[in-house]
């Protein structure tokens, strides 16, 4: 777990802004779930799941009730559909931190944060489409452009299960070949063994069996028309058979969003799928789904690898600087900022010369500069700090203390055009 300070904290907060307003745009709601639920709600996750097995962080509360920190948003959002019955087809948006005792690493953490949507009650392909190309639209808006959709089909549930079987069997005949930590594997969920990126295990993989060949018809068909849709929104995509995800809860469509710059063991910046059973398996009625999860900590590692979505440093319109002791200082930054003007100044009643420092310091646009003299004639002086500083600002100028907040409006849509048309 990891402190964010700022300016990384500030790009934090805009990652989820345009995330928000990408998503927004195209109709989802944000809904905000507890951060524990009880135990039961994410064990429906699957039973063979890492997440659920071995990381969760579970204890007993007060109450005597087992419950968890959530370690993904998609069964808290299916519990709330149960238990609020909203009208359907219903999208929703979330972003917060989730919670998965992980071995930590380089985008890997034990607390990470998501942003994702889930659409409840539709089966439409359509909608797959959709869902897909609006984590591929976020990605672009971020500025990345080495991030690869790879695109899968589970089949139906009855696909699915014979897929199972045959791969069962095709690795319990060549079991000797398998890494240990994959024979494990291989006992609890035939499926998770094609996610080994164990090199010992990868000609076996290679030579699997693959799910295409078991879809029914229908699965076929609603592949085809996902397919086809990501084709005409110009999504490119590349087919992965061996995709099958960390959770067990999908069906059908299955995505992930690959980082062209992560290593291999944290490249997926992001991924989701169908899951129309888990719902019912909540207690609901049967309903389609889909949906999507994006890792805010690892896509914000690609982006400072692709050199885009920087942190910016928030510098201040006006600098207040005050010599006669700071409540000056005080007054104006407040009658500033209530103007919507943002407004910095120093502290402890230090120098002239030590107050314009950290006004360059601040990068703001102009200072606003008070000592007696201006006090007694009820004026101030207002000063252009050109490119931050304030050797280089233009003519200084004063101005009625009663016209403060009119006359640093006028100067700052000054800059404002000067740096427009230099
Ligand atoms: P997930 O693949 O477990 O899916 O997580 C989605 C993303 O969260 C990952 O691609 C990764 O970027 C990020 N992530 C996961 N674990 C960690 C970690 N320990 N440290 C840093 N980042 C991490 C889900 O969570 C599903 N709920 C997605 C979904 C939504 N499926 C359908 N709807």
């Amino acid at each position: 777990m990891r402190d964010i300070l700022p300016p990384e904290s500030a790009r934090w907060r805009r990652f989820v802004q345009v995330f928000g307003d990408v998503v927004e745009a195209a109709g989802y709601g944000q809904v905000i779930t507890p951060l524990l639920e009880d135990l039961g709600v994410f064990t429906r996750i699957g039973e063979a799941t890492d997440v659920v097995t071995k990381e969760m962080y579970d204890f007993v509360d007060k109450g005597q009730r087992h419950i968890a920190l959530r370690p993904e948003f998609t069964a808290s959002v299916c519990r709330a559909f149960v238990e609020h019955n909203p009208v359907t087809p219903w999208k929703v948006w979330y972003a917060g931190s989730n919670f998965r005792y992980e071995k930590p690493q380089r985008g890997r953490y034990r607390q990470f944060d998501q942003v994702g949507i889930e659409v409840l009650g539709s089966d439409d392909p359509t909608l797959d489409v959709e869902v897909i190309a609006l984590g591929w639209e976020f990605y672009r808006r971020l500025g990345l452009r080495q991030v690869t959709v790879r695109l899968n089909s589970l089949g139906e549930p009855a696909d699915r299960a014979d897929y199972m079987q045959a791969l069962a069997a095709y690795f319990a005949a060549h079991v000797d070949q398998l890494s240990e930590q994959s024979q494990e594997t291989l006992t609890k969920n035939p499926l998770r063994v094609l996610d080994s990126k164990r090199r010992q295990d990868a000609a076996l993989i290679a030579g699997a069996p693959i799910i295409a060949d078991f879809y029914s018809a229908e699965a076929a068909d609603h592949f085809a028309a996902v397919q086809a849709g990501l084709g005409d929104l110009h999504v490119p995509f590349v087919l992965d058979p061996g995709l099958v995800r960390g959770l067990d809860y999908y069906r059908r469509t299955t995505f992930e969003y690959q980082g062209g710059t992560l290593d291999s063991a944290q490249n997926a910046l992001g991924g989701g799928g169908r899951y129309d059973g888990l719902v019912e398996a909540l207690g609901g009625k049967p309903t389609s789904a889909i949906g999507f999860a994006l890792g805010l900590d690892r896509t914000l590692l690609a982006c400072d690898d692709e050199g885009v979505f920087a942190a910016q440093s928030a510098a201040p319109d006006v600098f207040v600087v005050d010599t006669t002791g700071g409540i000056q200082a005080l007054r104006a930054t407040f009658e500033l900022r209530g103007a919507g003007i943002s407004a910095e100044r120093a502290y402890d009643g230090r120098s002239m010369k030590s107050q314009m420092k950290a006004a360059d310091r601040s990068a703001a646009t102009l200072a606003v500069i008070i000592g007696s003299d201006e006090v007694e004639a009820g004026t101030v002086v207002i000063r252009p700090l050109r490119a931050g500083s304030a050797a280089d600002g233009g003519a200084q100028f004063s101005v009625h203390r009663t016209d403060l907040v009119a006359q640093v409006r006028n100067a700052l849509d000054g800059a404002a055009t000067k740096q427009s048309n230099p």
